[in-house]
């Protein structure tokens, strides 16, 4: 019986085995056995690993190992044992795109001796979707404190190909698309998304980040795609207790663009949740006091056009319970904003005059509706940790559950946003919020690597070019909304705010009091049509999910109906059709009820759709907010109705920059 025909009675058995390594067989292969990693060591102790992808080469041989000022944690080592293991398991989540998962994988562990009594686990983890691995080190005990000066971790692309991604920033991820020849990446930010000349798609992310900076892609002076850690003010780039173990390297793979989105490598590789009773934490649709500052007929300060009002919130509640909406966020209801790009420091617990926070809190409760709470640290970190404990509790006691932050600011001190400094601090603010039973949507974050699944108080988070970008700048066109789902999206939820109705800002451009506060904004406009707008709050996912325009450019519209009949609460998605670039059509099923978003880029497009997902036997009625494509007006839109079934194929007729959503209502014949 070879090792493979083995692995898959352990799997059906569920048991693991050891191996001591023998001969050059140091090699773990997916569950159906297309994606092959092969493990290897050189004669002067150095690692590396190489990957197949059904029988050819994926990643040449790539060099593994970090770098550190107290050990050698990259050389001089022997394997003194390879551990095979293997598992089958089901698990649920209390929300996500998926509450069914499946973690299906062959594991390999390297185990090595280094010099000085280091050691190392070096943990492979093959999926049919991908595979991961991490490190685990030992150094010793003469060190109290290892310091961390790079990370060795090669990427060599076997092939060429085309690539997707952001620069390699380790402040902000809110940056252009662009899409390069992989042999031209300079560097990158992950997730780093490709498809080889042989049309194998990929994507190169990391998985349960903590307590560690994040990693990009680099080409070094070699020509080498390698990691490269973000750095501490002190240019080191990390401080790690002797015993430690990184983040998972992870590599999502499929045959289709789509697959990568149905891809659940990312959230497998974490740890089942820590918070025993999740029973507070609900995924929510929400309105706001928000566009109106980014556009500039409000403010975020106390004012004449201050926005958080004690009467502008009441009116908001009456909407959100109006309408079928669970939140409402205010932002700009505490003090400090005078501060914001100057000190930095806010107040956490005290309102401005004109925001009547325990009436209004009443009001909410009263009416059914979630406030949610906002703070801005402006990037004030030392400040945000000495005070939001108690801001949370405070919080709590007005019955709030969701806190969104924001970091819009360098941090103080000359920290990065990414660096590992920066992933603590974040995660910090997601374990306070958990005790006091918050939920975090998190602006200006660290990049999301799954660990939703063992916070799944840490609902959603910015972490690329949001909504906002359309207030005052060029915007962000169609066809980076048809990359953003392929690349930032695989990581996990975002908070993009999406729904923005009054496409050319006519109620804004009427206010001749209009401020600039962030550049000249008279040019700015949505970059795609309505029915896009629609089609967003299904295609980006996301547990908390915004209706983002004025609430007044909602009142009596018709195609506001697919948002209120939307659930944020889904039970089963899938990615239905796509390519990178160029159109994406997701599906989602929340209870009884499927949605369906469909968007393209600057050309138009007609999808056909067999509704094959729909359950057997049962009549739906389709509600399909669309395109009007006999006008030239991106606001035009068409409803319709109709009666569909599992055996019927839907035509989704998209105008340029266009898309369509689709709400499935079950119906009795
Ligand atoms: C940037 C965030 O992305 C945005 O949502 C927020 O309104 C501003 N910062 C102010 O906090
Ligand atoms: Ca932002």
């Amino acid at each position: 019986m070879n090792r493979n025909t083995f692995m898959h009675i352990a799997t059906l058995l569920g048991c693991s085995m050891l191996f001591i390594a023998c001969g050059d067989n140091r090699s773990v292969s997916s569950p159906d056995g297309r994606t092959k990693i092969d493990f290897s060591i050189s004669e002067a102790g150095e690692l590396s690993y190489a990957v197949e992808r059904d029988g050819k080469p994926l990643m040449e041989e790539s060099r593994l190992g970090l770098v550190a000022e107290e050990c050698n944690l990259n050389s001089g080592f022997e394997v003194s044992s390879v551990e095979y293991n293997s598992k089958s398991e089901k698990w649920t989540q209390p929300w996500g795109e998926n509450k069914e998962m499946t973690d299906h994988h062959n594991e390999m562990v390297v185990h090595l001796k280094g010099q000085n009594d280091v050691q190392l686990a070096l943990r492979f983890r093959a999926f049919d979707d991908g595979y991961g691995f991490r490190y685990e080190y030992e150094c010793g005990s003469k060190a109290e404190q290892v310091t961390i000066t790079d990370e060795m971790t090669e990427f060599r692309l076997a092939e060429n190909g085309t690539s997707w991604s952001i620069p390699g920033s380790f402040e902000t991820y809110e940056l252009q698309y662009r899409e390069l020849p992989v042999a031209e990446v300079a560097d990158a930010n992950t997730p780093f998304t490709f498809r080889t000349e042989s049309g194998v798609f990929g994507s190169i992310h990391e998985a349960a980040l903590y307590d560690f900076p994040e990693m990009v892609l680099r080409r070094d002076d070699r020509g080498v795609l390698k990691s490269d850690l973000a750095p501490l003010p002190d240019t080191k780039k990390a401080y790690v207790a002797p015993s430690f173990r990184t983040a998972w390297r992870t590599m999502q793979l499929g045959d289709k663009a789509v697959d990568l989105i149905n891809s659940s490598l990312i959230l497998n590789l974490n740890e089942p949740s820590k918070i025993a009773d999740t029973g507070w934490i609900k995924p929510q649709k929400y309105v706001g006091v928000w566009w109106g500052m980014h556009l500039g007929t409000q403010t975020w300060v106390m004012g004449k056009r201050h926005g958080a009002t004690t009467e502008n919130a009441l009116r908001h509640i009456d909407f959100a319970a109006a309408n079928n909406i669970q939140g409402v966020l205010f932002e700009g209801w505490n003090r400090g904003w005078e501060n914001w790009g100057g000190s930095q420091s806010f107040d956490y617990t005290h309102a401005y005059d004109d925001f009547d926070v325990e009436r209004i809190a009443k009001y909410a409760r009263e009416k059914g509706v979630e406030l949610w709470m906002h703070n801005e640290t402006g990037g004030n970190i030392p400040e945000y940790e000495s005070l939001m404990d108690e801001a949370m509790a405070t919080y709590a006691s007005w019955g709030v559950h969701t806190l969104k932050t924001g970091y819009a600011g360098g941090f103080k001190g000359g920290y990065l946003h990414h660096s590992q400094y920066g992933v603590k601090h974040y995660q910090k603010v997601v374990e306070t919020a958990a005790k006091h039973q918050l939920m975090i949507d998190a602006h200006e974050p660290i990049k999301e690597t799954g660990i939703r699944r063992t916070w799944p108080n840490m609902m959603t988070r910015e972490g690329a070019r949001g909504m906002e970008w359309n207030a005052w700048s060029e915007g962000n066109s169609a066809d980076y909304l048809c990359i953003l789902p392929y690349v930032r999206l695989l990581g996990g939820p975002m908070d993009y705010t999406p729904g923005i109705f009054d496409i050319d800002y006519s109620r804004a451009r009427a206010d001749k009091g209009r401020l600039m506060w962030n550049g000249d904004n008279t040019h700015c406009c949505i970059k795609t049509t309505l029915a896009r707008q629609i089609a967003n709050w299904v295609i980006i996912y996301s547990p908390l999910q915004m209706a983002a325009d004025l609430i007044e450019n909602y009142e009596g519209h018709p195609a506001f109906q697919f948002f209120r009949d939307f659930d944020a609460d889904c039970d089963w998605s899938k990615a239905v059709a796509g390519e990178i670039g160029e159109y994406i059509a997701v599906v989602r099923r929340a209870g009884e009820n499927f949605y369906l978003g469909a968007g393209t880029n600057h050309e138009a497009r007609t999808l056909s759709l067999p509704l094959d997902f729909l359950a057997e036997g049962k009549t739906y009625e389709a509600v399909i907010y669309g395109d009007d494509t006999s006008k030239d007006d991106p606001e035009a839109y068409i409803i319709e109705k109709r009666r569909v079934s599992a055996a019927d194929t839907l035509d989704v007729v998209m105008a340029a920059k266009g898309g369509a959503a689709v709400s499935f209502m079950p119906v009795e014949d």
